[in-house]
């Protein structure tokens, strides 16, 4: 009889397998007084395993300050987050970076490469920082050589940035991401800054690692057509999330944006 309750009492309070983030009422404020900006507003958010999640919203509406919250790159006023089941809220500096270095990836606007590495060296940077080998053979090498391949960047790892178009150079940045196999990738508008084709290009690979390789992804974007490559579409708007939308396309993005607009204006 006490088996039982104390196993009921063992089972965890959230369920996590399909859980790759937590957010739970968690407030960001910047600043103090009259100075004071609530950057996120009691924010709750389950980001799904294996999933592909865009966040939108007019600028300044919260969506890098929830990312990097989410992350671990910023502390939360309030509240709690979890990454898998590791609760990031409270952890100290040094648990924090080994956090993100082995659970989390990382893509930016601005690919954020060292310009005197080659693409090979780019890509490896973070595993060969965090001790793991590549040349030993073994499963990392193995996966290495499918993220490079899946990224179409096997003709160009002798390159440097400064050799690579913008798109090339992104696709490195999300290579490095992917090679570690963290739990959660994020990304800050990581096709803000390219054409469209490279833009697309990006976005396409960004896709085929959730449906063939089982990541997960969230995406901080202001263009319909980057937000209609996710599962989800979460819409941010002074800091609260006040819709979500499923299997979105471009063109449903865009029509629920207008009606964001036009409730702003009337
Ligand atoms: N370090 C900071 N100090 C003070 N205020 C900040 C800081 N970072 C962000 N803010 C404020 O918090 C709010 C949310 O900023 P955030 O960067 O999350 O917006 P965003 O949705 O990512 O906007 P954008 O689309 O322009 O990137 C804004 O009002 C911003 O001015
Ligand atoms: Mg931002």
């Amino acid at each position: 009889m006490t088996t039982a309750a104390s196993a009921a009492h063992l089972t965890p309070v959230f369920e996590q397998n399909d859980v790759a983030a937590r957010a739970r009422q968690v407030t960001k404020a910047y600043g103090t007084g009259e100075t004071r900006v609530t950057a996120l507003n009691a924010v709750d958010v389950d980001i799904e395993r294996g999933r592909f999640t865009a966040i939108m919203g007019p600028s300044g509406s919260g969506k890098s300050t929830l990312m990097h919250c989410l992350a671990g790159l910023d502390s939360v006023s309030e509240g709690r987050i979890w990454i898998g089941d590791t609760e990031v809220t409270g952890l100290k500096d040094k648990q924090l970076t080994r956090l993100r270095r082995d659970k989390i990836g990382f893509i930016f606007q601005a690919f954020n490469l060292l310009p005197t590495l080659n693409a090979l060296e780019n890509i490896t940077l973070p595993m060969d920082i965090a001790g793991r080998r590549r040349t030993s053979g073994g499963a990392d090498r193995a996966w290495l050589e499918q993220v490079i391949d899946t990224v179409g960047l096997s003709g160009r790892l002798g390159h440097r940035p400064g050799q690579l178009s913008g798109g090339q150079q992104q696709r490195v940045a999300v290579a490095r991401a992917l090679a570690a196999r963290p739990e959660i990738i994020f990304g800050d508008e990581p096709t803000g800054n390219l054409d469209s084709r490279s833009g697309a290009e990006v976005l396409g690979f960004l896709r085929r690692s959730v449906d063939e390789l089982g990541q997960t992804i969230v995406m901080v974007t202001h263009d319909p057509v980057a937000a209609g490559h996710a599962d989800r579409v979460l819409f941010l708007a002074d800091g609260v999330i006040v819709d979500e939308m499923h299997n979105p396309t471009a063109d449903s993005v865009l029509s629920r944006m207008r009606r964001f607009d036009g409730k702003r204006t009337s």
